[in-house]
């Protein structure tokens, strides 16, 4: 009956039709570029793990979010490699710790392009853990004390939205008092609100040497196999005062993103990880898929169930090939 009336083939057979009637558009304005920052000068240090990603000194990282901003990237997020680490995770909120150092230098450089402060600890603590441990388990509350400081050290370095990633409970509330008290009333916090206990993260873990020595991230990261858990999650980070919040990974979690969109008005962020990256880069230096098409179908995807922004390691690429 409704063949041969129905044909949905009609509005594909030619690309204007097919762009006529296309329902989710890409563009750069949604992109953040992720970065690695590290001591040093003229340094650009290529992650193994994560070809075409660097290490980057102070002075190198400016240029190449030059570039980045030049593409139409509208935003980077930073993590740093600090000198040391100590069990207190002391370069994490440093005034005068690498990320601080590398936002002030960008907002001088670069001062239209977003600079978003990642703010964990992992990275920081030489035992790779996202917080203060205490009798071999990650202490909640007085980690949140040392998340608060590191959000306010990049507050007055001039970041413009810190994005705390470290699944502690309350830390958004944490975060925002500080700030607020601090005079930084109008700054956004980015939520990693639905953070999953994810293997997709290993290369980052080798970019940014911060995988635990002991344990895994299970007592504070998401179980995959929760879905309703993860808008559990998401509500509490805006009942605490998350400006906008991020689901993690992107790809493996579009059931996700899906549902918060549907159930939440504040701005969607999704991160596609090191490791759904690296999976790309790998097939495509094989030859077994075609690397442009699979790094916008993929962004495409993530952006049609409901991110309005994704942080990405393809935003350079992606950015010339919208162009
Ligand atoms: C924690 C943090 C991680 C990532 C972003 N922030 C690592 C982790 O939780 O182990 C992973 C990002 C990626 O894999 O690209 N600071």
């Amino acid at each position: 009956m409704v063949f041969p009336t129905h044909r949905p083939r009609r509005l594909r057979r030619t690309e204007a039709l097919r762009a006529f009637v296309r329902e989710t558009t890409l563009t750069p304005r949604s992109f953040v570029y992720p970065l690695f920052v590290r001591p040093g000068s003229n340094v650009k240090e290529e992650i193994r793990s994560m070809p075409g990603n660097y290490r980057w000194s102070v002075d190198l990282l400016v240029d190449e979010c030059k570039a980045a901003h030049d593409l139409g990237i509208p935003a980077v997020i930073l993590f740093g490699l600090p000198e040391t680490k100590d069990e207190a995770a002391s370069g994490a909120y440093d005034p005068e710790g690498i990320v601080q150092r590398a936002v002030r230098a960008l907002k001088k450089a670069v001062p239209k392009l977003l600079v978003i402060c990642d703010v964990c600890l992992c990275e920081y603590t030489s035992h790779g853990h996202c917080g203060l441990v205490k009798n071999g388990e990650i202490d909640n509350d007085s980690t949140l004390e040392l998340l608060a400081k590191t959000a306010l050290t990049q507050a007055q370095a001039g970041a413009d939205i810190v994005a705390p990633s470290d699944m502690m409970d309350g830390r958004v509330g944490r975060i925002r008092a500080e700030l607020d008290a601090h005079g930084f009333t109008h700054l956004p916090i980015m939520a990693y609100s639905a953070k999953y206990a994810s293997a997709f993260y290993g290369p980052f873990r080798e970019a940014a040497d911060s995988t635990p020595q002991f344990g895994d991230r299970k007592s504070h990261q998401m179980d995959p196999a929760n879905q309703r858990e993860a808008l559990r999650e998401i509500a509490l980070d805006i009942e605490e005062g998350a400006d906008i919040v991020m689901i993690k990974p992107a790809l493996p979690y579009l059931d996700i993103i899906a549902l918060a969109r549907r159930q939440f008005d504040v701005p969607i962020a999704a991160y596609q990880v090191s490791g759904e990256f690296s999976l790309i880069e790998a097939a495509a230096k094989m030859g077994w898929v075609d690397r442009e098409r699979i790094i916008m179908e993929s962004l495409c995807s993530i952006h049609r169930a409901g991110a309005d922004i994704i942080l990405t390691y393809f935003a350079k690429d992606a950015a010339r090939t919208l162009a």
